[in-house]
């Protein structure tokens, strides 16, 4: 089976872990202080707060700011449903953004037309399959209405714009370590943000709400358990050692995809110009007249041991937020072509370029029997 995904986990991972376990010191302490640490130095923040995934981070992003019943948030359309959920967990109302064809991320002229008419809260943008949405834009927009920014940085960990890392664009910063993600910690995320009130406010809100200064316990507000294990931490921190080569294999395998797509009848992904994209995954778009073909598509090339799976999910479309809201078809005009037309393709560090022609070619295979052309040209 040539599999999605597989993490690259190594020797000195298992033997991080198994240290950690050996001192039976299992939940927050020195390991996460040092995992934090890491991820601040290598995204250029001032801190870091570890959580034990990217949805809890985007939820402690979204309360530190006082988002809450009766507000309003500016989302993506096209993320994991995760994004549009914390919104509503939160009480607020998302306010979806039709996404840029090009980069599959929030358009900043769809945003600044929302925010001509709607006063929100807060803005996310996501950095969609490591691909850097238009920050410059995005934040410039922001800025003119005063809103702050969190950044659904997910998928994002090492992806930059104009040399500035994804995280550090706006006022908070989330990243999860899923192992779907370039570096893992099974579950696991963090938050990152240059702003010392709202790191103090979101190391209440993690950790049941005790006084993060004070020497012996003092509950100050009511606060989570949203804490990473010292055990995961010390994963993480393995895991960051080798994020650079992760990285850089993901996008040699991307840039070999690229080649074999091209004169295709695949569109393969772009990125914002002046950003580099970590390639979370590789997301390409089928010809149109395959969409109606797709799950058919999926299934028998899963049939030939090759497990493709969609891009990710039109959020205005899914069942809670359609029968909420009322969305059609047709308000999105962009992430109804997108969501319908991607197909995201097998990543992994240990892939080989003879796998990566061996799918091309059987998924060209079976896009022609349904009816489609292989070239273009
Ligand atoms: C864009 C995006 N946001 C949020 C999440 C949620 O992350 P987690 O699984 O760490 O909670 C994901 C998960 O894949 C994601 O892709």
């Amino acid at each position: 089976m040539i599999r999605l995904t597989i993490p690259s986990i190594e020797e000195d991972d298992l033997q991080a872990v198994c240290n950690i376990l050996a001192t039976g010191y299992l939940v927050q302490g020195p390991q996460v202080a040092a995992f934090e640490q890491a991820i601040a130095e290598y995204v250029g923040a001032r801190y870091a707060i570890a959580v034990c995934n990217c949805t809890a981070a985007l939820q402690l992003a979204l309360l530190a700011l006082d988002v809450g019943p009766g507000d309003k948030v500016a989302v993506t359309t096209y993320s994991w449903p995760a994004t549009g959920n914390v919104i509503a967990l939160c009480g607020a109302q998302p306010i979806f953004i039709d996404i840029d064809p090009v980069t599959y991320n929030m358009d900043p002229q769809a945003l600044e037309r929302i925010l001509e008419q709607t006063s929100v809260k807060a803005i996310v943008p996501v950095h969609t399959f490591g691909g850097m949405a238009d920050m410059r834009r995005i934040c410039a927009v922001a800025d003119r209405y005063g809103v702050p920014v969190v950044e659904d940085a997910a998928c994002a960990l090492g992806a930059e714009l104009e040399g500035c890392r994804a995280g550090v664009w706006g006022i908070i910063g989330c990243f999860s370590f899923h192992p779907r993600k370039a570096i893992t910690t099974g579950e696991g995320g963090m938050i990152v943000t240059n702003n010392d009130i709202l790191a103090r406010r979101l190391r209440i809100l993690r950790n049941h709400g005790i006084n993060p200064d004070a020497p012996d316990p003092d509950f100050i507000a009511p606060g989570y358990n949203l804490r990473l294990t010292e055990f995961q931490a010390a994963l993480g921190l393995s895991q960051m050692k080798k994020v650079e080569r992760i990285i850089k294999k993901r996008q040699a395998l991307a840039a070999h995809y690229n080649k074999l797509l091209e004169r295709s009848c695949l569109t393969s992904p772009r990125s914002l110009a002046g950003s580099r994209h970590v390639y979370q995954s590789y997301v390409a778009l089928l010809p149109p007249e395959a969409v109606p073909h797709r799950s058919a598509i999926i299934s028998a090339l899963r049939q030939c041991g090759i497990e493709i799976t969609i891009g990710t999910y039109h959020m205005p479309l899914t069942t809670y937020f359609r029968t909420l809201y009322g969305f059609q078809p047709g308000d999105f005009p962009i992430t109804d072509e997108i969501a319908a037309r991607s197909i995201s393709l097998p990543l992994y560090e240990t892939l080989q370029n003879e796998q990566q022609e061996h799918l091309i070619w059987t998924l060209i295979q079976e896009i022609e029997k349904h009816g489609s052309t292989s070239l273009n040209s």
